[in-house]
């Protein structure tokens, strides 16, 4: 299996998901879907998409009602992105290689895109009423995905990430970068394959291994996201290089250093693929997607 070949079609096929999801810009509210396209248009990695139709296929589902969840979960994500990078946040000016959305539409278009994608996030993975997936498991995975992305999850993460900006280092403790690697990261990713195996049939024993599964690899992908702040390539990586020192982040790396970031990532993520193999369903694929984690440049 050529994984960067693998990787490449799966990402092309799901940004083709996303955009037939998309809404037409018709009437006077069409700068505002034109601001939701322009953010979420290609240039994303799809992680989540892809980590959820991988763990659906894993537990043998098969068929298109996974495909709104996996549209839902890209607009959940893309949002949080849009407002991420708002001046009263981080303040940043590029994005998956392109200006950011508050940069081409203004603030208040950037607001409302954030707010339309998570809306609409809702509206289209109700659409999974419409396939042949039992709506009981639609309902579970509804409430997996607005757990995960609220309060007590992405919300809750930003919210610990923002105020953690104005502490001195001695308060930014080991337990508080664990709760916003743990909540603005690694929530969503656990969402992406907690809902694939619940749509798909998987047992609550099962899903719960994919969320410790998941949280691994999102804890890993945060400290990566860190580490690439610091060691990564603009034209590569699609965002600025500097943003978490600029606005004095306290980070993983700023933490324990550039060498012990990159054991622990790899340590997590082959913990991860370590808590796969108990499961009795396979994938290699996404093994290999865990562990092909580990050094991503991007
Ligand atoms: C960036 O997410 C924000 C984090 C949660 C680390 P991604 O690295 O998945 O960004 P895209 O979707 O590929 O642009
Ligand atoms: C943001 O973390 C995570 C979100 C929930 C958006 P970062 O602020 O580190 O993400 P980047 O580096 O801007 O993508
Ligand atoms: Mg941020
Ligand atoms: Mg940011
Ligand atoms: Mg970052």
């Amino acid at each position: 299996m050529n994984m960067a070949e693998e990787i490449k079609r799966k990402t092309a096929e799901i940004d083709a998901i996303i955009e037939s999801f998309m809404p037409e810009e018709e009437d006077y509210q069409a700068t505002v879907i034109d601001a939701m396209k322009y953010s979420i248009a290609s240039g994303g990695k799809r992680i989540r998409p892809l980590l959820m139709s991988e763990t659906y296929k894993m537990f043998g589902g098969e068929g298109e009602g996974v495909e709104y969840f996996m549209a839902a979960i890209e607009m959940i994500h893309t949002y949080s992105l849009v407002h991420d990078d708002l001046p009263c946040m981080d303040d940043d000016e590029y994005r998956r290689g392109r200006k950011t959305t508050h940069t081409v539409y203004g603030e208040n278009m950037a607001v409302l895109a954030g707010d339309a994608l998570l809306n609409y996030a809702a509206e289209t993975a109700l659409g999974a009423l419409d396939s042949d997936i039992d709506p009981a498991r639609i309902g579970k995975a509804m409430r997996v995905l607005f757990n995960k992305s609220g309060i007590n999850g992405m919300i809750g993460g930003q919210t610990a990430d923002v105020e953690a900006e104005n502490k001195e280092p001695s308060e930014v403790t080991e337990d508080l970068i664990e709760y916003i690697h743990v909540n603005k990261t690694a929530a969503l990713i656990e969402a992406s394959m907690m809902i694939g195996g619940i749509l798909a049939g998987a047992d609550t024993i099962q899903v719960n291994t994919l969320e410790r599964i998941a949280r691994n690899v999102g804890i890993a992908f945060q400290i990566q996201d860190d580490i690439l702040d610091v060691t990564g390539d603009f034209k590569e990586l699609g965002k600025p290089i500097g943003s978490d020192e600029r606005n004095h982040k306290v980070t993983y790396v700023s933490l324990h250093g550039l060498e012990q970031s990159k054991a622990d990532v790899e340590a997590l993520s082959k913990e991860a693929t370590i808590l796969l193999h108990t499961l009795e369903a396979e994938n290699p694929f996404l093994e290999q997607l865990l562990l092909g984690m580990i050094d991503r440049k991007k």
